[in-house]
């Protein structure tokens, strides 16, 4: 079953069937909705409750979880009041809809507010799988992530994320204390049976 109530963000809910798992909080790429990565949620977290909010900024039409100036230069101002929007968004459903601190599977722009979120509102998550992701914030506090699980999967032949970008991420969050799994798969900016095999196994060990 689905359902949606009224909070902050537009979202679809799908409730858990197998008690235990941690729950998934999915976050679409630039385009995307909430109903994109449901599937995807489905089959790499099968019985978890997956919780999918929409982006909150149009971009031409397109919905993002944040602004941006251009193709990878981003409005850093609009990231934090959009993360902060998002991890009030995440408490409010907890709320709601009784859940546990949901581990953030992000995709591109999902990815990118997953990693904002991290550095801004560390609480908000048990963890992180973060798909082609990139430094979100250039300055922020330096969080606590004490352990928390970040897996980070970037594609060598990303044209929209410099390796250069991705790896900086993964020491930033690693200098943060967070336990940080990095792979760079033979793939472009789009998502491959890789990811969803790598990112299956390692959400089945949460
Ligand atoms: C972003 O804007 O978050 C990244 O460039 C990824 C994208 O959405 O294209």
């Amino acid at each position: 079953m689905t359902t949606t109530t009224e909070l902050s963000h537009l979202h679809r809910f799908v409730p858990a069937t197998t008690p235990g798992r941690p729950p998934i909080l999915l976050l679409h790429g630039t385009g995307g909705d909430e109903n994109d990565l449901l599937p995807l949620g489905q089959t790499i977290a099968p019985g978890a409750a997956l919780l999918s909010p929409r982006g909150r900024v149009l971009e031409g039409g397109a919905p993002r979880f944040f602004r941006r100036l251009a193709e990878g230069v981003f409005d850093e101002q609009d990231i934090r009041r959009r993360a902060n929007e998002l991890a009030d968004f995440v408490q409010d459903a907890r709320d709601v809809y009784r859940l546990d601190a949901p581990i953030a599977v992000g995709f591109s722009n999902g990815a990118n507010i997953a990693a904002a979120v991290l550095q801004l509102r560390p609480e908000a998550l048990a963890g992180a799988v973060l798909l082609r992701a990139m430094v979100p914030l250039k300055e922020a506090p330096d969080p606590d992530l004490d352990g928390k699980p970040v897996l980070i999967l970037s594609g060598a032949m990303d044209a929209i994320v410099p390796a250069e970008n991705a790896a900086r991420l993964a020491a930033l969050l690693k200098g943060a204390g967070a336990s940080v799994d990095d792979r760079t798969l033979p793939a472009g900016h789009g998502l491959t049976q890789a990811d969803v095999s790598i990112a299956k196994t390692w959400l089945d060990r949460r």
